[in-house]
């Protein structure tokens, strides 16, 4: 039996793929008309698989710049025995991501009524590139290596494209993002023009630019583009360690509650899998409830699972419903940029996380997100705004009476609150940054190495042009990726990172 595989989430399926392969659902599903997605399993008969939780403990004091102490220094990899799906540790590709902070948010406690000591902000801003995306990031890249790849890709909302940039830089391939005119924080774009990715600006939303990228990705092999959006499976991999140092700070005492923000839902679908490992091997003997909180204008799981009854069902959930309301919806509008998201990939893994966490999913509209943003800012260390629909979600469960005063809730801050100063800025002084800066006059960058978004319809023919052809060899990354062929600083010689 391999030590690692993929395998379909389909229960009248369970099709199993290689390690070394690349899906971006399971082939046998669609050959069926059905998109399912894959998951990534593990023989646990390992050796190497810890008996205890408290196994990991050491490594948190381990600092290093090679080998283990490298991996022991990411709050990742220092849970490598959950995630081993890779064959040597060499090609781990590491940035010091998942080195963040669970804070005893006492004060905001207080504002919302609860018993200090009972609520938690998990801060993953705190990350390298500023959001929770490094902690997958740095499983998919690793995945990607592993295979060979060069150029990877990504559709955003701002923070995959601000996470792969960074990863892709750091790690020698190519990155290409795909947002949407307008529908990015300018902290966001800043990162991937900043970390040199070749930035595409899709007239569209962000569901238009998935579609798109995936389309790429799956029909376009000889593009050789790597698909680093949240349907890759090896990215929750890594995502489950927000989990596993979540536990870790709380001394491995499991929590009453897990309320994270949900957009293409691909964390909360983390955290399903993390806790359901966890419970499997003993190493933990209750789950936490799970509750998701979507903003109001960007609602399809709040709808489907508290409207339309949509539920897991054991893999057998009502595709044709689902189908049906995304036809008459309409698209996803929201201040919280991060989660404007109407058709959620991990739709079907959302529903299997919600099942194994007995969880809820809430919604926040536009105005009470940006109140507890306020509130989060006032009394701990800030965030972004689809950040605290956690936090608003959670005081909206304690008022209905689902959450109890007794109980120990912990929120997930899955981005920094310099990602969007705008939406700080407005909230404050009622200056509206956004209208400014399209009105403001616009003058050529003259930057040595000034990386200028592309702006590109949403067809298909424009946008593969616009990425261009593969590189052919390692060489061709002495450029910055992503600059433009008369980078001034191509004669740089390359290191080894
Ligand atoms: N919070 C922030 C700050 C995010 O950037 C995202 C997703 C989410 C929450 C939702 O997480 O998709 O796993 O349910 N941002 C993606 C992006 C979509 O492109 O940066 P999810």
């Amino acid at each position: 039996m391999d030590p690692a595989y993929q395998q379909c989430i389909h229960p009248d399926c369970g099709a199993t793929y290689g390690i070394e392969e690349v899906h971006l659902a399971c082939s046998a599903c669609v050959a069926q008309g059905r998109q399912s997605l894959l998951d990534i399993k593990y023989n646990w008969d390992r050796p190497d698989v810890p008996k205890s939780l408290k196994a990991f403990e050491h490594r948190w004091m381990t600092k290093g710049e090679q080998g283990q102490g490298k991996l022991d220094f990411s709050g990742v990899w220092r849970f490598r025995e959950m995630m081993k799906f890779y064959n040597d540790e060499n090609d781990i590709v590491t940035i010091g991501e998942g080195r963040t902070n669970l804070q005893d948010a006492r004060l905001l406690a207080g504002r919302l009524g609860m018993k200090p000591g009972n609520l938690f902000l998990q801060y993953e801003g705190l990350n390298p590139s500023g959001s929770f995306k490094d902690n997958g990031m740095t499983a998919a890249f690793t995945h990607a290596k592993m295979i060979g790849a060069n150029r990877v890709a990504c559709a955003s909302t701002g923070n995959t494209s601000a996470s792969l940039a960074m990863f892709a830089s750091l790690s020698q391939m190519t990155g290409i993002v795909f947002i949407g005119t307008g529908k990015i924080a300018y902290g966001k774009l800043s990162q991937a023009l900043d970390y040199g990715a070749k930035t595409l600006q899709i007239t569209g939303d962000f569901d238009a630019c998935l579609r798109r990228v995936r389309e790429i990705a799956r029909d376009r092999r000889e593009l050789g583009i790597y698909l680093m959006n949240s349907v890759n499976p090896f990215r929750l991999e890594g995502q489950k360690a927000i989990m596993y140092r979540v536990l870790e700070a709380m001394e491995w005492e499991v929590p009453d509650w897990i309320v994270v923000p949900g957009g293409n839902l691909g964390n909360c679908s983390a955290f399903g899998k993390a806790f359901a490992e966890l419970k499997e091997l003993g190493l933990i003997n209750k789950i936490p409830r799970l509750a998701i909180i979507q903003a109001q204008g960007a609602n399809p799981l709040f709808e489907l699972v508290n409207q339309h009854g949509i539920h897991w069902n054991d893999g057998r959930w009502d595709t044709d419903a689902v189908q049906n309301y995304y036809k008459e919806k309409g698209d996803a509008h929201t201040i919280a940029s991060a989660i404007e998201i109407g058709r959620p990939v991990n739709f079907a893994k959302a529903l299997r996380a919600l099942s194994i966490m007995d969880g809820v999913v809430r919604e926040a509209d536009d105005e009470t997100i940006l109140e507890y943003k306020a509130m989060v800012g006032r009394y701990g260390f800030g965030c972004e705004p689809a950040s605290a629909a956690s936090v608003a979600g959670a005081h909206q469960l304690i008022r209905e009476g689902i959450i109890t005063p007794d109980q120990r809730v912990v929120c997930i801050l899955t981005g920094h609150v310099l990602k969007d100063p705008d939406a700080t800025v407005k909230y404050h002084t009622g200056i509206n940054m956004k209208a400014v800066q399209d009105t403001a006059p616009r003058t050529e960058p003259t930057g040595m190495i000034a990386n200028r978004p592309i702006p590109v319809p949403d067809d298909l023919e424009a946008i593969i042009q616009a990425i261009g052809a593969p590189v052919e060899s390692v060489s061709d990354l002495g450029k910055h990726p992503g600059a433009p062929d008369n980078d001034p600083l191509s004669h740089l010689p390359v290191s080894e990172y």
